[in-house]
């Protein structure tokens, strides 16, 4: 036996510097016409296209995103697929030579395809898991604090603060009773400042949802700064 040891792995909270205001991009991953928020990561072979991705968002490896939006403070794992795109099945082909067919040097493109496409547009919502390789097909909405197990594949709308597995993915459980939801809800603390997130640091860690929902719920915003 021999100790292997390859150093670091390239990810933002392996390095002294971590995250900032400027989110921090692999130089292997390919982001195109997307705005990305502040405190985000998007790791190695990371593809996003035509979304937006906000603030304390982060992708692991090689996660496909295109036409979505992704809410503050998801947590995208590797392989993840968002809104694979659809071809025109009622056609005689489905082949992209009849749409994409500049490229194949036919003629101009196909406007109405990618239009068709982008109306399909997949909304997930603040503090939403996705877990590894998970599919979200085009059009799904994602509802807040939900949980998509790891191979999933989401084929409809989820409602928030749920637990979905599968392919089809079903509810398997709430994440947090009603009340807790709709207290969470109230709370938004996926609104708050950096500075409040930090100062209620040690509440999130201490309390579980629902202490945490019940302190918060109703009580005036505690900023202090650090
Ligand atoms: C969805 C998940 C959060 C559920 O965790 P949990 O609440 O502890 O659930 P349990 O392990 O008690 O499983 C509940 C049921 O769902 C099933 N299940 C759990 N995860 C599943 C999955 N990903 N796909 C299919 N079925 C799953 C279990 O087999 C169990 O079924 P049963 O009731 O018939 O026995 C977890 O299983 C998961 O998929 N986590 C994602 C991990 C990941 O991908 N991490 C990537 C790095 S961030």
């Amino acid at each position: 036996m021999i100790e292997i040891n390859q150093g670091e792995p390239e990810a933002p909270w392996y390095d002294e510097k971590g995250l900032g205001e400027e989110p921090v991009i692999h130089p292997s991953a390919t982001v195109l016409r997307t705005r990305v928020g502040r405190w985000t990561s998007i790791a190695k072979g990371c593809e996003i296209t035509d979304s937006d991705f906000l603030d304390y968002a982060y992708a692991t490896p090689n996660v496909q995103i295109f036409n979505a939006d992704i809410g503050k403070f998801c947590n995208i794992a590797t392989n993840v697929r968002i809104n694979p795109t659809n071809h025109p099945m009622w056609r005689a082909t489905m082949h992209h030579f009849t749409y994409r067919s500049r490229c194949h040097h036919m003629g101009p493109d196909d406007e109405e395809i990618f239009e068709w496409r982008r109306k399909a547009r997949v909304v997930i919502g603040p503090d939403v898991w996705i877990g590894h390789a998970a599919i979200i097909m085009s059009g799904v909405n994602i509802g807040t604090g939900s949980v998509v197990g790891s191979g999933a594949v989401v084929t409809k709308d989820v409602p928030p603060y749920s637990i979905v597995v599968g392919s089809p993915a079903r509810v398997i459980k709430r994440r947090v009773d009603e009340e807790t939801e709709a207290a969470l809800m109230r709370v938004r603390w996926w609104d708050w400042t950096h500075e409040e997130l930090t100062a209620a640091m040690a509440d999130f860690r201490s309390m579980d949802a629902s202490a945490f929902a019940r302190a918060y719920d109703g009580a005036p915003r505690r900023v202090r700064a650090i």
